[in-house]
């Protein structure tokens, strides 16, 4: 090899190595000893020196983490020993019951415990082959889950390679099993959340189905945003516990560079588990993601030997599961929703109770399939659970002597409960929709998304406030917000000449925020605020967006078929263009800075099919654009080049089939530089 290219080589890994220990402290340590933009600096070189040498990739280097093409399912795999599950206890008794057969059956009295968080997320295994990351495994039945392994690395707390030096003085071996559960956390889990709210898409329930939700996804780069975190709770080599002592296991777990839970402490009885679960009881608030007990576990291995296993669960450790934070309570009344995009949401108004120090009076009851899922009726008693969603939800009808049925069946209303406008449900859809698109109730939802602080952030301009300039037909529609002036403001109630001063600031001071957030701010179906920020970067004006045909929209980082038409018909429909118009009267920011591009490609549009080997398909596409090339989802003849990676499928027989020129990925390389 030359000397030129070793240097190359070394430079490359030693940037890696940098970048791998700030992904550490960072992700795993919470504890980041640089900014955020000193990091992407470090990753931004280092992508440029691959993108120089692409030879020089490796699937281990930091800027790998994201990559593949959707797939249609996953494939299974087995695993290395049965990934068995918990027994559960639910008090001191029980728990004492469980200690008294370790003794028994181990014969010996002086047992050491380690107690740990019951993480409320999924278990995963992950399989290290000399050092990197080679397969991540769901639990599944047991015996066998599926491989998520291009999920699984997009999580950033994961490791996707450890160095040697870091192995040995763990003590673990160079093939490796890591088990432990992989979740979301909750503030993580809200965002997401609000988003999809936003978005008009289903909610999660809780950050569980969340975390198996997005580990599940068949797209990676939707796994890579949504931040998930891994902790290891387990060390096997060839299926069998390797250290001697489990509190060992977790020591050396952490130091190769997991992210193991420090929530943990070893004691001597149930005398000192039960301190610990009693503790944790109330800490657990303050914890930044869920948990639904504590997981207690023998600490020695050849202890843990004697005890086996039952069916399903070791005898060496049990759950102690806390109590959900719910309550049973009545439903009074069952009321209805409208949101912004015209859905109605069944609420259950409660007969009021305290639930972890909340009280809680409603419950989202979702739609018309979860009340026939629950069969409930006005005057059930219910189970109601506050989960690390804000919005309590209820679980099942309780139905014994103390709590006798109600009678009055719900019905979804067939008249808007606010307008009065037609509701209907499409087929296949679990929704019911208001479909009058003057329909007040989505007007104030739209106003309260514009004013929101990740949109317009308009500081003052909430719940009450909305109501009433909706109310009195002040603000029809978010351009009428740039037109209120103090005289209107002071005739409403509760306000004030100071705080009346503060929303006209306030407002005035939104017209300066950027293009994306305008973008955002309209409310266009499936535009969240990921979307607006590629749209505006791509456009460059909101004029070049309204113009945009679908073909160019398509264009844009994760814009697809659904995306581009909800745009599309946003900007057909005249009380939409007019509106734009008042917004660009009123002075909002149309222009942003559009990414400069290049001008080597310029006039040649690209189309690119199968996995390339050294990028994602969005790098590519960016990489082509910012050379002033298109990339379009489809071949035509008027395409000038399809870039074929591995397994190109249709695609590359349309290209040959119109005589459009097929270059493979070393050739693009060369067409780019
Ligand atoms: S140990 C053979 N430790 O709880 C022992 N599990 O209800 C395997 N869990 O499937 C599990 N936190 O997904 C262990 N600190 C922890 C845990 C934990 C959460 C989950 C795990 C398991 C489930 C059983």
């Amino acid at each position: 090899m030359p000397t030129a290219t070793k240097d190359i080589e070394k430079k490359i890994e030693a940037l890696r190595e940098k970048i791998r220990y700030h992904e550490y402290r960072y992700y795993v340590l919470d504890d980041p000893e640089i900014s955020d933009a000193e990091f992407d600096k470090l990753m931004e070189a280092l992508k440029k020196l691959e993108a120089d040498h692409p030879d020089q990739v490796t699937p281990d280097s930091p800027t790998q983490r994201v990559g593949g093409k959707p797939r249609e399912g996953f494939v299974k795999a087995r695993h290395s020993s049965p990934m068995l599950s918990l027994d559960n206890t639910y008090n001191e008794d029980e728990l004492r019951a469980w200690e008294r057969r370790v003794h028994e059956l181990s014969g010996r009295k002086d047992v050491e415990y380690m107690c740990e968080l019951k993480l409320d997320g999924m278990s995963m295994a992950l399989r290290y082959a000399d050092g990197h990351l080679e397969r991540g495994i769901t639990r599944g039945d047991g015996s066998e889950g599926e491989d998520v392994t291009l999920n699984v690395r997009t999580v950033r707390s994961v490791p996707l390679s450890i160095a040697k030096e870091k192995l040995k003085k763990a003590g673990i071996p160079a093939d490796f099993e890591v088990r432990g559960e992989m979740l979301m956390p909750i503030a993580g889990f809200q965002k997401m959340n609000e988003e999809r709210e936003r978005q008009g898409l289903s909610k999660f329930a809780n950050p569980r189905n969340a975390a198996a939700g997005t580990v599940r996804q068949l797209e990676p780069s939707i796994t890579a945003q949504r931040r998930l975190d891994f902790f290891g709770y387990q060390l096997l080599k060839a299926g069998r516990t390797y250290f001697d002592r489990h509190s060992e296991t977790m020591d050396a777990l952490e130091t190769a560079g997991f992210k193991v839970n420090r929530h943990r402490r070893l004691v001597k009885n149930i005398a000192g588990v039960w301190e610990f679960i009693r503790e944790w009881e109330e800490k657990r608030e303050s914890l930044p993601y869920e948990i639904d007990g504590i997981v207690i576990k023998v600490d020695h291995r050849n202890v843990q030997e004697e005890l086996g296993f039952t069916g399903k669960a070791p005898r060496w450790a049990i759950a102690y599961k806390y109590a959900a934070r719910g309550g049973i309570t009545q439903i009074e009344n069952i009321i209805v929703q409208v949101g912004r995009t015209g859905k109605l949401t069944p609420v259950a108004m409660l007969k009021s109770i305290s639930i972890g120090g909340t009280t809680v009076s409603r419950a989202t009851l979702h739609n018309m399939d979860e009340i026939e899922r629950l069969g409930v009726k006005v005057g059930d008693w219910v189970e109601v659970e506050r989960g690390g969603d804000v919005i309590p939800k209820v679980v099942r009808v309780v139905d014994d002597k103390d709590h006798p049925r109600g009678t009055r069946e719900f019905q979804m209303p067939e008249k808007c409960p606010v307008c009065g406008g037609n509701v209907v449900r499409t087929p296949g859809e679990a929704d019911h929709r208001c479909v009058n698109a003057n329909c007040p109730a989505k007007l104030r939802e739209t106003i309260l998304h514009f004013a929101a602080r990740s949109v317009m952030n308009i500081d003052g301009l909430g719940d009450a406030l909305v109501n009433q300039l909706t109310d009195r037909g002040l603000v029809k529609n978010v351009a009428d917000i740039y037109k209120i002036t103090k005289d209107d403001l002071l005739k409403l109630e509760r306000v004030g000449d100071k705080s009346a001063q503060n929303v006209l600031n306030e407002i005035d001071r939104s017209k300066k925020l950027p293009l994306e957030r305008v973008i955002y701010g309209l409310g266009i179906r499936f535009v969240g605020e990921r979307t607006a920020e590629f749209l505006a970067e791509h456009f460059g004006s909101l004029d070049a967006l309204m113009n945009a045909t679908e073909e160019e929209l398509q264009e844009v980082n994760e814009v697809g078929p659904r995306v581009s038409e909800s745009i599309l018909e946003f900007f057909q429909e005249p009380r939409n263009r007019e509106l734009v118009e008042q917004l660009r009267k009123a002075g909002l920011t149309f222009a942003g800075k559009k990414k400069e591009r290049g001008t080597k490609l310029a006039g040649k549009t690209f189309v690119l099919t199968g996995t390339l080997a050294h990028y994602t398909r969005d790098e590519a596409k960016k990489m082509i654009e910012d050379a002033g090339g298109r990339v379009s989802g489809s071949v035509s003849k008027k395409t000038d080049y399809v870039v074929a990676g591995e397994d190109a499928g249709s695609k590359l027989d349309k290209a040959k089939e119109l005589g459009v020129k097929v270059v493979d990925e070393k050739a693009m390389k060369e067409l780019l530089s």
